[in-house]
């Protein structure tokens, strides 16, 4: 348990301990993530993964790999959108059973999820057309190491895209405008909404914390950079709170 922030600035200090505290969390909220996730983006969240399977799905692309795949939404995405062959792969086992359930229900038979993590994919090199990962990166303490491993599992030419909570830093009037309403929703509603709804006593407190401690759009651009990736588009959205980013391993 993480009851307070100081001991969520600690648990930031030691790789392990986050890592294993991100593992039990989701975990924990498998049952009612989907639905928080509805409640608290007011339904915007379909509408992104929806965007990144879009930069995903190419007709010559063969396989699509969605690390950190949750309850498998954006894996299912791609495949509704016409991937020949989609691996969700997620390291919170509660997670994973929620993605094949609802890909059986639906009868996705090109979508295959596995337990792994994203920081050592059980992958050949050069294997992948895409490399997805919605709302996952802010959650991995080696981040480095998780953007190698897309890096080596992509072919050349091939592509990660990326979505994530970004660390605010309004630069736009409308964005300096909206950010003390974003703060609120962010800091006060978010980690409430989240505790009503998923009867987790702390995992949405973690949320604004683990945004804060990340990246802004820029600041993530670069990181790809210094990991191979040159940075074709970047997308932000609701006033900067959300950021996409599609990068290209080159041939
Ligand atoms: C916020 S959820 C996002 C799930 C899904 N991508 C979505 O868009 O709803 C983050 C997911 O990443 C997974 N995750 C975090 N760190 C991971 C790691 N190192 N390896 C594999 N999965 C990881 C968590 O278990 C969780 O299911």
């Amino acid at each position: 348990m993480v009851p307070n922030k100081d001991s969520l600035d600690d648990m930031f200090k030691n790789p392990e301990i986050r890592a294993n505290y991100v593992q039990n969390m989701f975990s924990e909220i498998a049952p009612k993530y989907d639905l928080v996730n509805r409640v608290m983006t007011f339904g915007l969240d379909i509408r992104w993964r929806n965007l990144v399977a879009s930069a995903a799905v190419r007709s010559d692309a063969n396989l699509i790999i969605d690390t950190g795949t949750g309850s498998g939404d954006l894996a299912l995405e791609c495949s509704k959108m016409g991937a020949k062959n989609v691996v969700g792969l997620d390291f919170a086992q509660p997670m994973l059973v929620n993605a094949r359930s609802k890909s059986k229900k639906n009868n996705f038979p090109n979508v295959d999820f596995a337990a792994a993590d994203a920081t050592s994919l059980p992958l050949p090199d050069s294997i992948a057309d895409a490399w997805t990962g919605a709302f996952v990166l802010r959650n991995i303490p080696k981040l480095d190491t998780a953007l190698q491993e897309a890096y080596r599992v992509l072919k050349p030419g091939g592509r990660l895209i990326t979505l994530d909570a970004a660390r605010l830093q309004p630069s736009t009037l409308v964005q300096r405008i909206a950010a003390p309403g974003v703060r609120f929703h962010f800091n006060k509603l978010v980690p409430l909404i989240g505790k009503i709804l998923s009867g987790h006593e702390n995992a949405y407190s973690y949320l604004p914390v683990s945004a804060e401690k990340f990246f802004s759009p820029n600041e993530f651009s670069a990181r790809l950079r210094v990991n191979g990736f040159t940075v074709v588009r970047v997308f932000e959205f609701v006033f900067g709170t959300v950021m996409m980013h599609i990068a290209i391993k080159e041939q």
